[in-house]
């Protein structure tokens, strides 16, 4: 990592960490305050990067945070970021936890993935899932965003070439492109725009269904954020059918283990989940 990629990662950071408007995780910041009250609570940052998230929890709930991420890059730019601001309640680890799996007495009340479920090959992302529901405390719950394949980003293609849906255009046009705009980022497991771009797996909502189920897991809340979200009156509105699911820009998954007894026997909610 250069000594600019160093200090650019610091500001990406710390714009996540201090900044709710940063356009990055808004829509994500927005559903959380809404959804979850963190005070008093574990909880895991699952694919961390430079941690701005994780110290937004921290600062923003008195909980402890657990930010892990498997780039050495990332979590060099979290740590320098978390002992800058002087922060005590979060502890940053490069770590893969298929080669180090969680412990006894690593026990979550939340999980976060944010922005990370895209980036993992399925058969990896089937097996991070079981350890991570092995890290549940009683009554844990895992909640997932991600920009999906189908969406006007294309997952998050579209922010280095500028053109929605181009996932679309034939894969060699798209790979010269991408090509031409390529910048390095950060990180060392993926450092240029072409390398991040092949390790995308394309992920659907259909897709993570049956990932997260295979895991022991099940799906209790589901909100996908559509383009149409933003004219009166449409503001919370689920809009997620076909073909307005390509106007979807990101989806959220809420998820509990498979085995506790369900509370909500909601029969709109079960054919949502079930889409
Ligand atoms: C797009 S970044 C999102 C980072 C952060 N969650 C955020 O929202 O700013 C995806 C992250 O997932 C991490 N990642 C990919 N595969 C991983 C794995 N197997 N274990 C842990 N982290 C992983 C990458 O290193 C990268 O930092």
């Amino acid at each position: 990592m250069t000594p600019e990629q160093f200090t650019e990662g610091i500001a990406y950071s710390e714009d996540n960490f201090q900044n709710d408007q940063a356009a990055h995780l808004k829509v994500d910041k927005v559903l959380i305050r809404e959804k979850f009250d963190l005070d008093g609570k574990r909880i895991l940052d699952f694919g961390c990067g430079m941690g701005g998230m994780s110290l937004w929890y921290a600062t923003n709930w008195d909980c402890t945070v657990y930010g892990l991420d498997i780039d050495r890059h990332h979590i060099k730019v979290a740590r320098h970021v978390q002992e800058k601001h002087g922060i005590g309640n979060v502890t940053f680890d490069k770590r893969n936890i298929l080669d180090d799996p969680l412990g006894e007495d690593e026990r979550f009340d939340y999980v976060f993935l944010n922005d990370v479920a895209e980036h993992i090959d399925y058969p990896i992302l089937e097996a991070i899932f079981v350890q991570l529901e092995k890290g549940l405390a009683p009554g844990g719950q895992v909640f997932v965003t991600y920009p999906p394949w189908r969406s006007p980003y294309a997952s998050h293609v579209t922010h280095a070439v500028k053109v929605p849906w181009c996932q679309f255009l034939p894969p060699k046009v798209l790979h010269r492109m991408i090509e031409k705009n390529n910048l390095p980022i950060v990180g060392e497991e993926e450092s240029d725009l072409l390398q991040a771009y092949y390790g995308l797996n394309h992920l659907t909502h259909e897709r993570l269904l049956k990932v997260v189920k295979a895991a022991g897991l099940r799906p209790v809340y589901r909100k996908s954020h559509c383009i149409l979200n933003r004219l009166p009156g449409l503001g919370r509105a689920n809009i997620n059918f076909f073909p307005l699911d390509f106007l979807v820009t990101k989806e959220f998954l809420l998820l509990e283990r498979a085995s506790t007894p369900q509370v909500r026997e909601d029969a709109d909610l079960r054919q949502e989940l079930s889409r």
